[in-house]
C-alpha cells in the first residue's frame, strides 16, 4: 500500500458520557478506545497518525502514544480538527485516513476497503464509510446520486424532513486524498446550526469542484459511536462476541461462550476448555490444553500447557502456573508462581510466593506475607508437603521434600526433609468426655425443675 497518515479525532470531551475521564479513555474489553482504533489502522503502516486531543488531555496523549497529538483548544468542529492535523502533516500528499476516537470497533478490513474504494479508478477526492443504524436520530446523512456516488453529508440538526428520510448515515470515517485535502478543508465554513466546521461538508465542495465521492457500506455494529454509557455497554457486547469467536476459531473451546469474558489482550493456547462463567482482566496468558473451570477470575496471569484452575479460583496479578499445575475451588493467589505440577486444591492464599515443582499445598494454607507493614516472601521447594490449614508467616522458606504438619503456624525456616511441627500438643483425658455429659445433664435437669416452680 503507498503512503498513508491516519487522523484520529478525539478532542470532543464527551459530555454524554457524565464522565470526569476523557470519552475515548473508557474501555471496551480492557483497553481504552482509542487504542482499538489505533490497533485498528496500524495494520496499514500509516507513516503518521495523529490524535486531535483537546486542552487538557495529558492522559488521552499518555494512551495514543507513540502516535502524535494536536491539541485543538477551542474545538470548533471535526473540520477545524482535520485542519489542524492537516497542518501537522506539512507537504503530505498520500492518503489522509480520518478516524473518529469514540467508533471503537471499526475494523481493518473495512479502513482497507475504504482506502482501496478512494483509490478505484477513477479516484476519488473522498471516500466515506457509511452504515445503517437501527435509530439514524443524530448521524449525518449520506445523499447519494443516482450512480451510487456520493453527493453531499448532511447533518442531522441541518437537514430537511426528506433528508432526514435517509437511512445511510455517515460514520464518521473518511479518507481524503491528499492532493485535494487541504483546499477543501480550508474552503469548510461554519454557517450552520452548530456554528462548527463540519468535515462532512468536505463532500459538497468536492462535488461543486467536479471530484469524485464515493461510499461503501459497513455494518452498523461496527461503525456506531459510543457516545453514552449505554452505547458503551452495547459495544462491549459487540466486542465479546467478537473476541469469543476469534478465541473458538483458533482452537479453544467455551463450552458456553457468552457467559465468557476476555480482555482484548487475552492469549489462549489451542485446546484449552473454558467452561461456562469465567472473566480475563488484562494481561492473562494461558497455554495450550488447559482446563478452566466455572466461575475463575483471572488477571495478568501466566498458566502453563495442561493446568487445571477452578471452579471458583482467582488469580491476580502476577502469577505463574507451570505446566500441569492444579488451582482449585476457593483458591487465591498473587505474585506467585507455582511450579511444574504443584498442586493448591481447595481454600488456600497463596501471595507472594515462590513454590517449586511437585508441591502439595493442603486445604486452608495461608502465606501470611502482610505484617501489617510490609510484603514478605514464602519460598516453598520441590517436593514440599505443606499440611492442611498451615499458616506459612513470611518471610520463610520450606525447603525440599519437607513435610509441614497440618495446622502448624511455621515462623521459622524448615529445612529440607525435615517434618515441622508447629502446634499445641494435643492432651487425652480418659472418661472425662462421658463426666462432662453426666454433668450437662445434671445441670438441665435442675433448670428444667426451677422453671415449673
Ligand atoms: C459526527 C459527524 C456525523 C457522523 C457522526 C458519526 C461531523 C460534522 N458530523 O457527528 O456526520 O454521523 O460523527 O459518529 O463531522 N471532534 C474533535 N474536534 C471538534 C469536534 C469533534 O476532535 O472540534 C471529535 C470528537 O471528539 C469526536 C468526533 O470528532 O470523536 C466526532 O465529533 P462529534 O461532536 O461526536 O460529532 P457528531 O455530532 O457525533
Ligand atoms: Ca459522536
Amino acid at each position: 500500500m503507498s503512503a498513508l497518515a491516519a487522523i484520529v479525532l478525539a478532542a470532543g470531551d464527551g459530555t454524554r458520557m457524565k464522565s470526569a475521564r476523557p470519552k475515548v479513555l473508557h474501555e471496551i474489553a480492557h483497553r481504552p478506545m482509542l487504542c482499538h482504533v489505533l490497533d485498528a489502522v496500524a495494520p496499514l503502516q500509516p507513516r503518521r497518525t495523529l490524535v486531535v486531543i483537546g486542552k487538557d488531555m495529558a492522559a488521552v496523549a499518555a494512551a495514543a502514544a507513540p502516535a502524535e497529538t494536536v491539541v485543538q483548544s477551542p474545538p470548533l468542529g471535526t473540520g477545524h480538527a482535520v485542519k489542524l492535523a492537516l497542518e501537522a502533516l506539512g507537504d503530505f500528499a498520500g492518503d489522509v485516513l480520518v478516524l473518529v476516537g469514540d467508533v471503537a470497533l471499526i475494523r481493518t478490513e473495512t479502513i482497507a476497503a475504504l482506502v482501496a474504494e478512494r483509490r478505484r479508478a477513477p479516484e476519488a477526492a473522498v471516500a466515506v464509510v457509511g452504515m445503517r443504524p437501527a435509530d439514524p436520530g443524530p448521524y449525518g446523512r449520506m445523499v447519494t446520486g443516482a450512480d451510487g456516488s456520493l453527493e453531499a453529508i448532511i447533518e442531522a440538526r441541518d437537514a430537511t424532513p426528506a433528508q432526514r428520510a435517509i437511512t445511510l448515515c455517515n460514520s464518521g470515517v473518511i479518507a481524503l486524498d491528499g492532493r485535494h485535502a487541504r483546499a477543501l478543508v480550508d474552503a469548510i465554513e461554519n454557517n450552520n446550526a452548530k456554528r462548527e466546521y463540519y468535515l462532512t461538508d468536505a463532500v459538497a465542495i468536492a462535488r461543486k469542484r467536479g471530484l469524485i465521492c464515493r461510499a461503501i457500506e459497513a455494518p452498523a455494529e461496527e461503525t456506531v459511536g459510543v457516545n453514552s454509557r449505554a452505547e458503551l455497554a452495547v459495544a462491549e457486547a459487540t466486542l465479546q462476541q467478537r473476541l469469543r469467536a476469534r478465541h473458538m476459531a483458533a482452537g479453544v473451546t467455551l463450552i458456553d461462550p457468552t457467559t465468557v469474558y476476555f480482555s482484548a489482550d487475552t492469549v489462549i493456547g489451542r485446546d484449552t476448555v473454558i467452561e461456562p462463567s469465567v472473566v480475563f482482566g488484562p494481561g492473562v496468558r494461558v497455554g495450550e490444553g488447559v482446563e478452566i473451570r466455572a466461575m475463575s477470575h483471572i488477571v495478568g496471569a501466566v498458566i502453563g500447557d495442561g493446568a487445571i484452575v477452578g471452579p471458583f479460583a482467582r488469580l491476580r496479578p502476577g502469577t505463574e502456573l507451570g505446566p500441569r499445575a492444579h488451582v482449585g475451588n476457593f483458591v487465591e493467589l498473587k505474585a506467585a508462581r507455582l511450579g511444574e505440577g504443584s498442586k493448591a486444591n481447595h481454600l488456600t492464599y497463596i501471595g507472594d510466593a515462590v513454590v517449586g515443582r511437585e508441591v502439595n499445598i493442603g486445604a486452608g494454607t495461608i502465606t501470611c506475607n502482610y505484617d501489617g507493614f510490609l510484603k514478605h516472601e514464602t519460598r516453598i521447594e520441590d517436593g514440599a508437603f505443606i499440611g492442611s490449614n498451615a499458616a506459612l508467616v513470611a518471610p520463610v522458606t520450606i525447603g525440599a521434600n519437607a513435610i509441614v504438619g497440618a495446622g502448624s503456624v511455621i515462623t521459622r525456616d524448615v529445612p529440607a526433609d525435615a517434618l515441622a511441627l508447629g502446634r499445641g500438643e494435643q492432651v487425652e483425658k480418659p472418661g472425662a468426655a462421658r463426666v462432662l455429659r453426666e454433668r450437662g445433664a445434671e445441670a438441665k435437669r435442675a433448670k428444667a425443675k426451677r422453671s415449673k416452680v
